[in-house]
């Protein structure tokens, strides 16, 4: 099955919550594809030997792999940490997250600056593009193991909102006026 996403209800209830307007209003794959958001459904049990996750891996460069798992025990700083997933940001790379147990929600905005809520479970790969504003939260379920990817050495620093200026903004604003300057001279 594929991820679920959604417009959200802006609002100040426990972020773990699902947030969902009413009546619910569900976004699209495309839609997340003309984001810049990419979407990928992989077998989490066979990750090691995973040959659709090694193609994706050759393909676009990902040599670099880590595992973040998401509990108390395991993070240092975990309250802390949260707390900085949740604080809209970009980075200047690609964020690429593959759940291999539990969930959570990453949430992107849209060109209108609307929060989508994008609900991973295990066995969904995304693809967040460099510059995008987004933010993490667990779900109610309160874990998730990722499995980071990279291209080369990772960076995770992230450039709390606003970044109007940082080149990855300017250069993912620029993705989507040079679309329409393409689709107007096309006609
Ligand atoms: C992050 C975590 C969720 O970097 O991987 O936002
Ligand atoms: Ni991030």
């Amino acid at each position: 099955m594929a991820i679920e996403a959604w417009f959200m209800e802006e609002s100040d209830e426990d972020k773990r919550l699902p947030h969902h307007r009413n009546p619910k209003e569900f976004v699209s794959l495309d839609h997340l594809a003309d984001l810049g958001v990419l979407y990928w459904h992989l077998n989490p049990k066979d990750y090691e030997k995973d040959e659709e996750l090694q193609k994706i891996r050759e393909t676009r460069g990902y040599n670099y792999m880590d595992m973040l798992d998401l509990c108390p025990e395991k993070v240092d700083n975990y309250e802390e940490k949260l707390k900085n997933f949740y604080t809209e940001h970009i980075h200047e790379n690609e964020e690429i997250r593959y759940c291999l147990d539990g969930c959570g929600y990453f949430d992107v905005r849209d060109k209108d600056d609307r929060w989508i809520r994008i609900w991973i479970k295990e066995g969904d790969l995304i693809i967040l593009p460099a510059g995008i504003y987004h933010r993490f939260t667990l779900d109610t379920s309160n874990y998730v193991k990722l499995m980071r990817l990279f291209m080369g050495e990772p960076v995770w620093t992230a450039y709390n909102r606003p970044q109007e200026d940082h080149p990855a903004r300017k250069e993912y604003v620029n993705s989507f006026t040079d679309k329409v300057g393409v689709a107007l001279e096309a006609h």
